[in-house]
């Protein structure tokens, strides 16, 4: 059965076009509660770390070097349903591709500065949830 929490990150992209507040306020709106959230930064190490599971992949690098060029909102929320509603609130990875009104089609550049990450599973939220947040940090 699928849990209730989603793990989330707003990206460099959408943080230095000022977006934190109008992303937030979808979220917020398509029902999900905010239960931890900060503004910080990952060094290249610690995005190697997160994005470990991507490591085989060509763009591994660049995807590395771009997340930590500036800061990042990571949040764990809760809805019913959360990792498949979230998916579909941010839309596809590729901007190109994201249907309208997805948080990816209103915010992305690119398909590197893609606005916002969203959980894929809700194993991988448990555990990116628990890369940024302590077990106090959650409420
Ligand atoms: S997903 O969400 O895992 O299904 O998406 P996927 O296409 O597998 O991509 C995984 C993450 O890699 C980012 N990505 C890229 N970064 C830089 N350059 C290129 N070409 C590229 N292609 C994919 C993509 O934004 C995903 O990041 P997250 O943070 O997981 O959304």
């Amino acid at each position: 059965m699928a849990t209730n929490r989603t793990f989330t990150m707003i990206k460099p992209d959408a943080t230095g076009a000022n977006n934190v507040g109008a992303i937030t306020k979808m979220i917020e709106e398509a029902g999900f509660r905010i239960i931890a959230m900060k503004k910080t930064a990952l060094s290249k190490e610690l995005a190697g770390k997160f994005y470990a599971i991507h490591k085989e992949r060509p763009f591994y690098n660049d995807l590395c070097a771009y997340m930590s060029s500036g800061a990042i909102v990571p949040m764990i929320l809760e809805k019913d349903n959360a990792v498949e509603d979230f998916r579909k609130l941010i839309g596809a990875t590729d901007p190109a591709k994201a249907a309208p009104g997805t948080i990816r089609n209103l915010f992305a550049k690119s398909i590197e500065a893609n606005a916002i990450h969203g959980s894929d599973s809700d194993e991988n939220a448990a555990i990116e949830g628990a890369f940024f947040f302590s077990q106090f940090e959650q409420f």
